[in-house]
């Protein structure tokens, strides 16, 4: 074993995250220390508030209230960045690496958003930034793609990667539960944002794309050209049809390299039940990657909680002890391609993505009203898959017509949901969840 003395740590943050990074390095000191080669010691840590009761040994720590005071701490080696949030947590990012220090964070917001020049600070100090944890908690996709698939040209990605709406959807689809229910426990066991709307906007998700992306397909980060829909739309009643059409609904993003650009999006989408990401239950995450060499591969695993995290997060740390003396020049480029190498592919507008859909409609139950539905689509060139109508007593609200379509443009399918929505014999707003065959 090296004689090199601890690798010094400065922990911003002592949350769900930050507080199970510490419980999990002391528990697992031993091997994660035979594994980098040296010790790894957390000397000083910030919180907002250090008089806080934390579920972890804090003794031997230098606590403070001040997250700057840990940044410019001459004494430390890697930063480790576990507050969320971009402010201040991107100059604190910044100082540490403009110091030479080597940032660790689990922030997909930070790096979605302002990882094009983070990295760009990074390369000038010789400063390694180190992500994993940012997507899919304890899953080592980015290490997967990064590493593991360089030799491939990555066709497109497709994934859970939002433990929250996971967990929310699959509570409704198994145990018919509230949306309101659900998220709240999903809060209490520390799967959610500290705002949850990140999660249940579809925010986070697409966060984490914007990243997967990125090192997929070696194009700069672009969050602001991600399409997003969050899960708040879905109901028990289209997860219900979806079932019985043998779909899942899942929260999902997707990466597609096409001819004419990459498409970027994020959104409720139906599954086909024997699709493994149909299967994807609870918390878990699950990426699929399709390499032209390799094909389909799969990465699952849970997606969010302190301790899954945490594993990524210690990972991260073990690469960068491992590569403090490494040349510069030899480490793994912080989004997969070389910085120079970059390129700025066209991203393609929603309009022109191409989708099958599920449609919910409510119809009153009178005489040609479906037949003006299904004309107003073929005049679309929107062919029908399935229609199902429900047999239930209409009323106002009309009678629930399910209709799945064929393959079409966005564009063509907004036109055509204007068009039937006003119709007169149409009593509620179109749901519209677009399908994936994953295949
Ligand atoms: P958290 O439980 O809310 O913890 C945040 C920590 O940062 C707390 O200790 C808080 O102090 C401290 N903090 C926040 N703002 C601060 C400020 N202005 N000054 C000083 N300290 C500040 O959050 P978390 O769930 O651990 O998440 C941390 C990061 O990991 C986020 O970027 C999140 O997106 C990411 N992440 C989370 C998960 C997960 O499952 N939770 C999974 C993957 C990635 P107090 O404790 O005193 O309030
Ligand atoms: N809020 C996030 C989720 C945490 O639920 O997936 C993990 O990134």
């Amino acid at each position: 074993m090296s004689s090199l003395p601890p690798v010094r740590i400065g922990l911003l943050g002592l949350g769900t995250v930050g507080a199970s990074t510490l419980e999990v390095l002391r528990r697992n000191a031993d091997a994660i220390t035979r594994r980098a080669g040296r010790a790894i010691e957390v000397v000083a840590a910030s919180a907002r508030d250090i008089k806080k009761s934390r579920p972890v040994d804090l003794s031997g720590i230098e606590l403070t209230s001040d997250p700057f005071k840990v940044v410019n701490n001459h004494h430390l080696d890697v930063v480790v960045e576990l507050m969320g949030g971009t402010d201040p947590t991107r100059e604190l990012v910044v100082t540490a690496l403009k110091s030479g220090k080597h940032v660790v964070t689990a922030n997909k917001a930070l790096i979605a958003l302002h990882g094009n020049e983070i990295f760009e600070v990074a390369h000038g100090s010789n400063a390694i930034v180190a992500f994993e944890a940012a997507v899919a908690g304890a899953i080592p996709v980015v290490k997967a793609i990064r590493e593991g698939l360089a030799g491939n040209h990555i066709e497109w990605l497709a994934g859970i990667i939002n433990g929250t709406c996971n967990y929310i959807l699959t509570a409704m689809s198994d145990e018919g539960r509230d949306f309101a229910e659900v998220l709240a426990e999903a809060q209490a066991l520390g799967y959610a944002e500290a705002d949850p709307s990140f999660d249940v906007d579809g925010i986070d998700a697409a966060h984490k794309l914007t990243i997967l992306a990125a090192i997929a397909f070696g194009i700069p980060l672009q969050f602001d050209r991600v399409y997003i829909e969050g899960i708040s739309q879905i109901s028990r009643v289209d997860v219900e049809y979806a079932k019985r059409l043998g779909y899942r609904i899942k929260h999902l993003g997707l990466a597609n390299q096409r001819a004419s650009g990459i498409e970027l999006r994020v959104h409720p989408t139906l599954v086909p039940e024997r699709q493994i990401l149909a299967n994807v239950n609870g918390v878990m995450n699950a990426i699929m990657v399709k390499g032209d060499a390799a094909g389909a591969t799969l990465y699952y695993g849970a997606g969010a909680g302190g301790q899954a995290t945490a594993s990524a997060v210690i990972a991260d740390l073990v690469d960068v002890v491992r590569a403090l003396n490494s040349h510069p020049e030899s480490r793994v480029p912080h989004l997969s391609f070389q910085p120079d190498a970059l390129a700025e592919l066209p991203i393609v507008d929603m309009h022109d993505v191409r989708t099958s859909y599920y449609l919910r409609l409510g119809v009153l139950d009178q005489v040609g009203v479906l037949a003006d539905v299904t004309r107003i689509l073929g005049d679309g060139g929107i062919s029908i898959e399935a229609i199902l109508q429900q047999e239930q007593a209409g009323g106002a609200q009309g009678v629930p017509v399910i209709i799945l379509t064929h393959e079409v443009s966005e564009r063509a399918m907004n036109e055509a949901i204007i068009e039937i929505e006003a119709l007169s014999q149409i009593t509620s707003k179109i749901v519209r969840i677009r399908m994936e065959p994953l295949a």
